[in-house]
């Protein structure tokens, strides 16, 4: 850039945000020259063209004088409006954070993955470079139908997958799909369940009704008689956040409501991988793949930064679902779904799943040693620690409330209420989500102890009915 044009657009800026106002003298060519260090000239080419476009006028021999009229309104600036923070809460390092539903992040393998992604981009084809199918790419939806097939029961072909950007674009997609063009589409959902899940159904315009869950999972003789949902959505294998499964009598129970109602059961199979008592659980979707839309997810079995998800849909659905998905944001990147197409053909994702299964397992076991060893005078009940990265704590007498949560915090333990994700929080003001999938060995111990000491302090305790 010139130097006059920069000083054309220094004082261009000044006259538009009105430090130099209508009317106002500009300072003389060469004092001006002199505080910007540059030459008389330059000065006098850039007033020119100030004046040739009309920010100026020059009289006779008096100078140059701002024209009129053009101050440009004052914007805010981008960074003077507060912006409330969306979703992501950081987990805290500083203290022992007992966050849910994130993997071992410093296990994810990193060195196998660059590898495949160096031989993916030797061999990529320039013509996998451009648009691509919405469903995603046929190799790697090849590899999860037979994974789904092998290890999770799912009765599934590879033309019944579209890959998405996690289960949440999933669940929007499900909802999109079965609420839109209906007048008044309605939604069942398990109560207590993630509250994000929640706000995706309503923003498809969805009506939720809530239907509580007790030790069996959703409670099948609260189902509203008069209703016909479109969707029923459901966490059989490993109920979030409870951590209970699904019984088979509940099982039945529920598919025949949804039969006789032509509504669609929406299965979120978000950590079932992880099972680390009794025999794996089967899925809805083999029960009845024609009622079941199954949703899957890489964030538990790798990690949730990939987001990759996929769902697996009755073939009556899958055009619908493969528009939706174009029109939202074409299809997932491709490089990532062919490493991750080589990762799962390669055998490195069983053989990863293997040893993740392992440490967790031992980390579950260490926390349920932790939490005996550290009970104190505290009275406690563990519920759905069989599957998945976290558990819950029922704390009979104390209610973890907002006070109290942030005097844990003080004392250097987070651990999150499952009040916030239920319809009545009062029903579960005395439990607690554990997840123990980034916690070591010694981080458990301290963490369960830290807890345990503050509640073992609280005056609840000692006031409890
Ligand atoms: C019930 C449930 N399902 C699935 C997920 C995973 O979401 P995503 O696959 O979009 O990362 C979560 C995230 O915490 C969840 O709470």
């Amino acid at each position: 850039v010139h130097l006059h044009e920069k000083v054309f657009q220094l004082l261009r800026g000044q006259i538009l945000d009105g430090q130099l106002p209508a009317g106002e003298r500009l300072l003389p060519s060469r004092v001006l020259a002199r505080h910007l260090e540059v030459s008389r000239n330059t000065v006098l080419v850039a007033l020119e063209r100030l004046s040739a476009e009309g920010y100026i006028v020059t009289r006779g021999g008096s100078g140059s004088y701002v024209n009129d009229h053009l101050q440009l309104p004052r914007a805010p600036s981008c960074a003077s409006v507060p912006v409330p923070r969306v979703g992501f809460v950081p987990y805290r390092t500083d203290i022992i954070d007992f966050r849910s539903g994130v993997p071992e992040l410093t296990r994810f393998p990193v060195k196998r993955w660059a590898m495949l992604y160096k031989d993916v981009m030797a061999e990529i084809t320039p013509r996998e470079l451009g648009y691509g199918p919405p469903e995603g790419h046929p190799g790697l939806r090849r590899e999860i139908a037979g994974y789904l097939r092998t290890h999770r029961g799912v009765g599934c072909e590879a033309e019944q997958i579209l890959i998405t950007s996690g289960t949440t674009q999933a669940i929007g997609i499900a909802g999109h799909l079965l609420c839109a063009g209906h007048p008044d589409p309605s939604i069942l959902l398990e109560d207590p369940i993630t509250v994000d899940i929640r706000l995706i159904f309503q923003q498809q315009g969805a009506r939720i009704h809530s239907v509580p869950t007790d030790r069996e999972g959703l409670c099948t003789d609260a189902l509203p008689e008069n209703l016909a949902p479109q969707g029923i959505y459901v966490t059989p294998s490993h109920q979030y956040p409870m951590g209970t499964v699904l019984s088979a009598a509940r099982r039945v129970q529920l598919l025949t409501y949804a039969q006789g109602r032509g509504s669609y059961i929406i299965e979120d199979d978000y950590d079932s991988e992880y099972r680390y008592a009794g025999p794996p659980l089967s899925t809805f979707q083999g029960m009845c793949p024609d009622r079941v839309v199954y949703i899957g997810t890489f964030s538990k079995t790798l990690c949730p930064g990939l987001r990759i998800g996929y769902l697996v849909l009755p073939p009556g659905l899958i055009y619908s679902a493969r528009n939706l998905k174009w029109h939202t944001d074409l299809h997932n990147s491709i490089f990532d779904q062919l490493v991750l197409a080589r990762f799962i053909r390669g055998g490195y994702y069983y053989r990863h799943l293997l040893q993740m299964k392992k440490l967790y397992k031992s980390r579950r076991d260490h926390l349920l040693k932790c939490l005996g060893t550290h009970q104190g005078n505290l009275s406690i009940k563990v519920v759905g620690a069989d599957t998945g990265l976290h558990l819950c704590v029922r704390y009979p007498g104390i209610i973890f409330s907002p006070a109290l949560l942030s005097e844990l915090e003080r004392n250097g333990v987070r651990v999150y209420p499952v009040s916030a994700h239920a319809t009545d929080p009062s029903r579960y003001m005395n439990t607690v989500i554990l997840g123990f999938g980034m916690l070591t060995h010694e981080k458990i111990e301290e963490g369960v102890a830290l807890l345990h000491h503050t509640l073992s302090g609280s005056p609840r305790i000692r006031n409890r009915m």
